[in-house]
C-alpha cells in the first residue's frame, strides 16, 4: 500500500497522478486538516506532524510514503528518511524545468512561506538564478480557498490575480505551482494567464518517481505488487472532510463509490 500525505486536500492533486500511473495499487491518504495550513508554521511543528502521520501510515501497512506537500517536504523529508525504514518520495520544486524551458528568462514561483525557506528550494534557486529571473510569491489565502472548495469565482479570481498578474507583467512565461493545493485553481489561473505563460505542476513527475521507487523496492524485497485491476483508496482526515470527498469524486468519478473515509482523532 502507498501512503500519501498532505496538510489537507492539496495532496489529492498528486494522488490523482499516482492513481493514473499505478491504477492497481492501494492508496491510504491522510489529510491533516486540523493543522492546515502548514505554510506559515514553524518547521519544527511541521516535522512533528510529518512524523506522527508517517507512524500512522506505516502502522496501516504503507510500503512507501509520498509526501504530497511541498511545505512538509521542505521541512521534514530529511528527518523522515532518517527516522523510518521505508522510502519517502517528496515534492520537487519545479523551478528547474521552468528555468530550463523559459524563453523570456523570467519565471514566477507561487508557493508557501515554508517552501521558500526550504533547503531544496534554495539550492535549486542558487543553481538557476543566474540563468533566469525568479519572481517569488507566497500564495497567502489560496490554501484556505481550496480547503473550502472555492476553486473558481470572484474570490479565487481576485486572489489569484493579485499574485499572478505581477508575474505576467514582469514577463514571466512559466508559472510554477509550488504547493499541491494550487493545481486545483488551474482553471482560474489559466483564465488569467491565457497563452502568455505555461503553468508548471510537478505532480505527474513526482508520480512517475514514486512508481520507479516502488518498482525498485519490490524488486529488492521480492514482494509482489497487486494482481487486481483497480486499487481501492482509503482516506483519513484530522479535520473536516467535505471538500476532500467532493474532490475525490471529481477526480475518480464512480470509482469513488468503493472508497472509505475515516476521521482521525488519535494523532
Ligand atoms: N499542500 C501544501 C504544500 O504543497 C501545504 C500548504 C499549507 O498547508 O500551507 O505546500
Amino acid at each position: 500500500m502507498i501512503g500519501v500525505y498532505d496538510s489537507g486536500v492539496g495532496g489529492l492533486s498528486v494522488w490523482k497522478e499516482l492513481r493514473a500511473v499505478m491504477p492497481a495499487e492501494q492508496f491510504c491518504y491522510v489529510s491533516d486538516g486540523a493543522y492546515c495550513p502548514y505554510g506559515p508554521k514553524d518547521p519544527s511543528f511541521v516535522i512533528e506532524r510529518a512524523q506522527a502521520v508517517a507512524r500512522f501510515l506505516i502502522a496501516q501497512g504503507a510500503e512507501l510514503i509520498v509526501v504530497a506537500c511541498n511545505t512538509a517536504t521542505a521541512a521534514a523529508i530529511t528527518t523522515l528518511r532518517a527516522t523510518f525504514p521505508i522510502p519517502f518520495v517528496g515534492m520537487e520544486p519545479a523551478l528547474k524545468p521552468a528555468a530550463l524551458h523559459s524563453q523570456s528568462g523570467v519565471v514566477g514561483v507561487l508557493a508557501t512561506a515554508g517552501t521558500f525557506k526550504g533547503r531544496l528550494y534554495l539550492n535549486t534557486l542558487a543553481r538557476f538564478s543566474g540563468r533566469v529571473k525568479v519572481i517569488e510569491q507566497v500564495g497567502t489565502g489560496l490554501v484556505e480557498l481550496v480547503e473550502q472548495g472555492i476553486l473558481e469565482g470572484p474570490e479565487a479570481d481576485q486572489l489569484v490575480g493579485r499574485y499572478v498578474q505581477p508575474m505576467l507583467e514582469a514577463g514571466a512565461d512559466h508559472i510554477v505551482l509550488g504547493c499541491t493545493h494550487y493545481p486545483f485553481l488551474t482553471a482560474t489561473i489559466e483564465k488569467l494567464v491565457g497563452n502568455h505563460a505555461v503553468i508548471v505542476n510537478p505532480a505527474p513527475a513526482v508520480a512517475r518517481q514514486a512508481q520507479r521507487v516502488l518498482a525498485e523496492l519490490r524488486e529488492r524485497t521480492g514482494k509482489k505488487g497487486p494482481a487486481g485491476v483497480s486499487g481501492v483508496s482509503t482516506f483519513f482526515s484530522t479535520g473536516p472532510d467535505e471538500t476532500l470527498q467532493k474532490l475525490v469524486r471529481q477526480i475518480a468519478g464512480d470509482a469513488a463509490d468503493g472508497y472509505l473515509y475515516h476521521s482521525l482523532y488519535i494523532i
